[in-house]
């Protein structure tokens, strides 16, 4: 009896291995399956996503093939070469996967989704007048949730706060009131709560999205995603279409696509997640740079002084007096290159070819994932930018003082020298949106704000490696600092 069992068990598994198995063709990038069966590489991709491909780029070169949980991914790390998977988005489509993961992070499934006509409505709200419009009133609330009256003493006292924790809880808040938070009185859009439960929301992400929570984690997850959806209430109300918020628009655009309530919320979530999840952790990054790198903040401060010099107060500086600000913008730039590790995934729609800078083709099998990873190259690249692990606040500026564009690699100009935002048809959105929110933030708190950290020999904690892929990187634990209202607010 036990060994027709352990027979039949062999004879599954060696089948399995054979149906499992896959080889490379020889105009196949190189294929390397891991050792376990199915799962592949998976364990190492999800533990340190940018250590394992580091290593599989010193086995492979610039493109490879991977199992990880079932699905082969051919990952493209030559920057020379991104353009083939950027500009094709016939053949590599950008929305399956999204909508995967939708399913998978959010419940939400539209199946009437309409990305091209939603991208549509986003960039109407996110640019020109109403990206001006949208500025101001996020200036508004960071300062009123910043200087929020305090009482006199309280004024006086320092407050402590872990600077992650306290950057990503300001800009989280301001920016749900500015984009979520219309109507100012309705109790249940109460931003701290929101917050409060965003971050577990956060924290599980990374699970969410690989499949890979605990029993307790997925009870956990489905009361906080419940908590979340009944907290973002749908208000919408009859106005005319040119007067209607971003938001407005977008819940009518679900309701004629027939979506239910339910679904609505989900959406909603889905949303605050892609607007609000980057700029938090972003601005978190730069603060902590320019406290930890006196130079920085001393070249920031300067330049912020020279535009705020003219007005009695920083707080009436118009915003338009912001734009030109060479030094903060390489500051944000250098701070993205070293933080922002997404990757960039297509789906493979029908079999094709893939065309290297180097003239070099490989076929791509449909029903592959193909994977950009910008953080490795060009971001970290140390070809491109010189000790690639050193935050250098000046590093895109020219001796002059003006914009650095001129990065080369294997003796070639680079169109894309660093890639925070991704590229070609599916760029970020709100990448204005977020960079005028981040430099109002430092504009505020700089001016505003006595900041020190606790420990001046702190240093930047480590990153979360479990969270490369997903977007603007997160700290190990926190970096304390304490901070108090400068004497003239
Ligand atoms: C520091 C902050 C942010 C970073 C680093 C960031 C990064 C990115 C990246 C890399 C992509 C491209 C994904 C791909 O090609 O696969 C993307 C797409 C997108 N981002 Fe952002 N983002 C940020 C903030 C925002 C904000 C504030 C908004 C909205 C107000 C936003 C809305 C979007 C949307 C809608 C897309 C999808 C574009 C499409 O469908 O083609 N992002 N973002
Ligand atoms: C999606 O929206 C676009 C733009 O609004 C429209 O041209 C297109 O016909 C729509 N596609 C579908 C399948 O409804
Ligand atoms: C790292 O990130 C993961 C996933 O977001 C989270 O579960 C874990 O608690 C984080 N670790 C630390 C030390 O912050
Ligand atoms: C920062 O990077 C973006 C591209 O991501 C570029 O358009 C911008 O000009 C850069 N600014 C500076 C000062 O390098
Ligand atoms: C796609 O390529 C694979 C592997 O080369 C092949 O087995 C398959 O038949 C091709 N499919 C189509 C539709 O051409």
């Amino acid at each position: 009896m036990i060994w027709t069992a352990l027979l039949l068990f062999h004879v599954a598994l060696i089948l399995f291995l054979i149906l499992s198995g896959r080889s490379r063709s020889k105009r196949e990038p190189p294929l390397d399956k891991g050792i376990i069966p199915w799962l592949g590489h998976a364990l190492d991709f999800g533990r340190d996503a940018s250590k394992f491909l580091a290593k599989m780029k010193m086995k492979h070169g610039d493109i490879f093939t991977v199992r990880v949980a079932g699905l082969y991914v051919t990952a493209l790390l030559d920057p020379n070469s991104y353009d083939a998977v950027l500009q094709d988005s016939v053949t590599l489509d950008f929305t399956r996967y999204a909508q995967v993961l939708m399913e998978r992070i959010f419940r939400l499934s539209l199946p009437s989704h309409n990305a091209s006509a939603e991208k549509a409505l986003m960039r109407r709200h996110f640019q020109g007048e109403s990206l001006t419009c949208l500025n101001s009133i996020m200036k508004g609330n960071l300062q009123s949730l910043l200087l929020r009256s305090e009482t006199p003493q309280d004024r006086e006292n320092w407050k402590q706060d872990g600077l992650f924790n306290f950057c990503y809880s300001l800009l989280f808040r301001a920016g749900y009131l500015t984009l979520f938070g219309a109507e100012k009185n309705n109790p249940n859009r109460d931003s701290s709560a929101i917050y409060e439960e965003f971050r577990k929301f956060d924290g599980l992400l990374t699970k969410m999205a690989r499949n890979t929570l605990s029993p307790e984690e997925k009870r956990t997850t489905s009361s906080v995603r419940q908590q979340l959806w009944s907290l973002l209430s749908l208000g919408l109300h009859g106005k005319k279409a040119e007067d209607m918020s971003w938001l407005q628009s977008y819940l009518q655009h679900l309701q004629e696509q027939g979506v239910d309530e339910e679904m609505q919320r989900r959406a909603m979530l889905l949303q605050v997640w892609a607007t609000q999840g980057n700029v938090g952790p972003a601005a978190f990054w730069l603060l902590g740079f320019l406290l930890t790198n006196p130079d920085a903040m001393n070249a920031v401060k300067m330049e912020f002084n020279s535009l705020s010099w003219q007005v009695d107060s920083p707080q009436h500086l118009p915003l338009d007096k912001l734009q030109n600000t060479p030094v903060f913008d390489s500051v944000l730039n250098e701070t993205l290159r070293l933080t922002a590790a997404p990757f960039i995934t297509r789906e493979v729609l029908h079999n094709t070819t893939l065309r290297m800078a180097d003239g070099q083709e490989y076929d791509i099998r449909r029903g592959d994932r193909v994977c950009l990873f910008p953080y490795l190259s060009p971001q970290m690249d140390p070809e491109i930018h010189k000790e690639p692990e050193k935050f250098k606040y000046d590093r895109f500026l020219n001796m002059d003082g003006s914009e650095k564009r001129d990065f080369y690699k294997g003796g070639k100009r680079l169109k894309y020298y660093t890639m925070p935002w991704g590229a070609g048809k599916n760029v970020c959105v709100g990448r204005h949106f977020a960079i005028s929110s981040i430099k109002q933030f430092v504009f505020t708190v700089l001016t505003c704000l006595d900041l020190e950290l606790c420990d001046p020999d702190s240093s930047m904690p480590k990153v979360n490696a479990s969270r490369y892929g997903f977007g603007v990187l997160q700290p190990m634990g926190d970096l304390q600092m304490r901070y108090k209202l400068k004497g003239t607010f």
